[in-house]
């Protein structure tokens, strides 16, 4: 039978004691994480979010005390009062609390527990699938609970921050308009209105622009956002970000204070100091250095242009790829000439996987001799130019690739981070931060036939650019830019349009008629008609950059409740089926599955 606190109070948690509390007596509170029977003396593993304390059983006068002690099992929740001792076996320098003990006096069972169906312990090698299906029990292990403490902590920061530098956090709308010009939409069903749907917000982006029209001017939100996307490790279907919008400011207002954001992260949650200025690159530079808009810049192995280089030369592959308007680029994999063939190989398939073709590659060979897929196709001349083109030594693995350039950046720039990776020299206390400034404003989709706003549609375009928007809309640069961290995009933002000529001109390149986009965002149209002051914001990716603080792979390590990979729930195994009743409500009607 589980006994009450019954009016008694904890007075410490259990990693906040130490030498200094010697002598104190104590009462702590939490579950046990491991109970040793030494006969006649029992020692007990105290757990709670602060961490681990040991509680000592014994005395000759303790007989029942330590009978209790002794049938207490992993999880059970007790209470115990006792005083702070220096511990009279060997120092546990594992434990942050290993220089102390607690002598119990009073133990209270406050809740039993079976046996859980995996051990609760840091560094689990349970499935994942388990624990996610027992989330509330993964939720303690010390790895997640550092996780999400370090996760309420920047969000504090960040609260304070932007409050003390004058934004204001107001809430906006989670029941919205559907506006399906991104990802694909979460839809809520109405009632009221049978047959209409409710879109559930992919950012707040619309409202915060209303916000700058309603003269707010420095606005943050820590809002959930949601996304029908397919899920990877850095994306889940809900997530939240650090939303802000600022008026009367320039590209380089948002940055600057983004910066001093970031320094004060970095600085009190990790120590770590944010060298200022974050170097700016724009887009076109990140895909020629690094054929990616979110370049790892911990490491170099950057790409190499050699189109010119081998311009005149008679392998097809190359010669066929730069008369189709492509180029020749690629990469040096220092020391890595010695690769085994096996391993080559599976980088040519790892390249395909990207969309290449094939992949070139030249092995200098300590010896000054040279193993090549295409040597045989090319002249000594050829061959030697390459080489110097690619500052190649003996002992480099020299790689290329031939296409158009968007593949040729794909698969370098997937190709670089998996060598990196092979070679292990990502370390993740390093964090290297880039701006990614002069995005294109739109993109080219085969899929849909039509450009598409590569950040969004209300995204400003630069002015010098705006001459092309007729002729070539491919050609326009936008005021948008990102903040990248050791290769993850971790936020993203731009200056807005608040020119009704020029938002209707963007919305016709896009495709939409005057009605069609009047239709889906007539309302920010028509605000623009009130006075609508010049503004610009960002939106970071509050889970991943928690994933990369923490040092962890995946954003689920840093979300309580995250989702898996078609989106569903393993614990509350939503989403589920509701009855006919609530559908009848709502007007809806299943199909029958084929
Ligand atoms: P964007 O779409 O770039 O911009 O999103 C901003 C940041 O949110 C993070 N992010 C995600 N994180 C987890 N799971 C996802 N599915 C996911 N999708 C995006 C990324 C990204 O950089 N309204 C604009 C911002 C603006 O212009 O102010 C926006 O939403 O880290
Ligand atoms: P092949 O003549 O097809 O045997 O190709 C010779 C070499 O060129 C092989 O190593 C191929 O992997 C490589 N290759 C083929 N297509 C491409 C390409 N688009 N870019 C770079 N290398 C390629």
């Amino acid at each position: 039978m589980a006994e009450s606190m019954n009016g008694l109070k904890r007075t410490h948690r259990c990693g906040e004691l130490s030498s200094a509390n010697i002598g104190e007596m104590v009462t702590v509170m939490g579950w046990v994480q491991k109970n040793r029977n030494k006969g006649g003396i029992v020692f007990v593993d105290l757990r709670d979010r602060s961490g681990i304390l040991q509680i000592v059983f014994e005395g000759d006068d303790k007989a029942a005390l330590i009978d209790k002690a002794a049938k207490l099992r992993s999880e059970f929740v007790i209470a115990v009062v006792g005083k702070v001792e220096a511990r009279s076996g060997a120092v546990n320098e594992n434990l942050a609390t290993g220089e102390i003990e607690i002598r119990a006096e009073e133990l209270r069972i406050l809740s039993e527990s079976e046996t859980p169906p995996f051990p609760i312990e840091e560094n689990s090698k349970t499935k994942e699938e388990l624990r996610l299906k027992y989330r509330y029990l993964d939720l303690r292990r010390p790895d997640l609970q550092r996780n999400l403490m370090m996760r309420s902590q920047i969000a504090t920061l960040t609260r304070q921050f932007l409050s003390d530098e004058g934004f204001l956090e107001i809430e906006t709308p989670i029941l919205g308009k559907s506006t399906p010009e991104g990802a694909r939409d979460y839809l809520v069903p109405s009632r009221v209105h049978p047959g209409s749907f409710y879109g559930l917000p992919q950012s707040p982006q619309l409202f915060k622009q209303l916000l700058m029209c309603s003269g707010y001017d420095r606005y943050f939100q820590i809002a959930k956002c949601f996304r029908d996307e397919d899920l990877r490790a850095d994306r889940q279907p809900e997530f939240t970000q650090i939303d802000m919008e600022l008026s009367f400011v320039e590209v380089d207002d948002v940055i600057d204070v983004n910066e001093r954001l970031l320094v004060k992260l970095f600085k009190e949650v990790l120590d770590v100091e944010v060298a200022l200025p974050i170097p700016r690159m724009t887009w076109q530079e990140a895909m020629d250095r690094y054929g990616s808009d979110k370049p790892d810049t911990r490491f170099g192995m950057e790409l190499v242009d050699v189109t010119e280089v081998v311009k005149g030369c008679d392998f097809v592959v190359f010669k066929g790829a730069i008369e189709n308007g492509g180029t020749v680029r690629g990469i040096n994999a220092k020391g890595q000439g010695g690769m085994p063939r096996k391993k080559i190989d599976k980088l040519v398939d790892f390249a395909k996987d990207f969309g290449a073709k094939g992949l070139a590659y030249i092995a200098l060979q300590e010896d000054g001799s040279m193993k090549s897929s295409f040597a045989k196709f090319m002249t000594e001349e050829e061959m030697q130019g390459l080489v110097q083109a690619m500052s190649g030594e003996p002992g480099d693995l020299l790689l290329f690739a031939a296409d158009r350039n968007k593949v040729v950046w794909d698969v370098l720039g997937n190709l670089r981070l998996e060598i990196a990776r092979q070679m292990e020299i990502l370390d993740k206390n390093e964090y290297k931060f880039a701006w990614i400034t002069e995005f294109p404003l739109l993109e080219w989709s085969d899929e849909q036939n039509r450009f598409m706003a590569m950040h969004h549609p209300f995204t400003m375009p630069m002015e010098e650019d705006l001459q092309y928007i007729d002729s070539d809309p491919g050609r326009v640069r936008a005021k948008a830019y990102d903040i990248v961290l050791n290769g993850n995009e971790i936020g993203g933002g731009s200056v807005r349009i608040f020119q009704n000529d020029v938002q209707e001109k963007m919305f016709e390149v896009l495709g939409f008629t005057k009605e069609q986009a009047y239709e889906q965002f007539g309302f920010l149209l028509d605000a623009f008609k009130y006075g609508v002051p010049p503004h610009a914001g960002l939106a970071y990716g509050l889970d991943r950059m928690v994933m990369l603080m923490a040092k962890e792979d995946s954003i689920r390590d840093v979300m309580a409740f995250p989702k898996v990979k078609d989106a569903s729930c393993l614990m509350t195994e939503a989403p589920s089926l509701v009855d006919e009743k609530q559908l009848g409500e709502l007007g809806l009607e299943l199909q029958s599955a084929e």
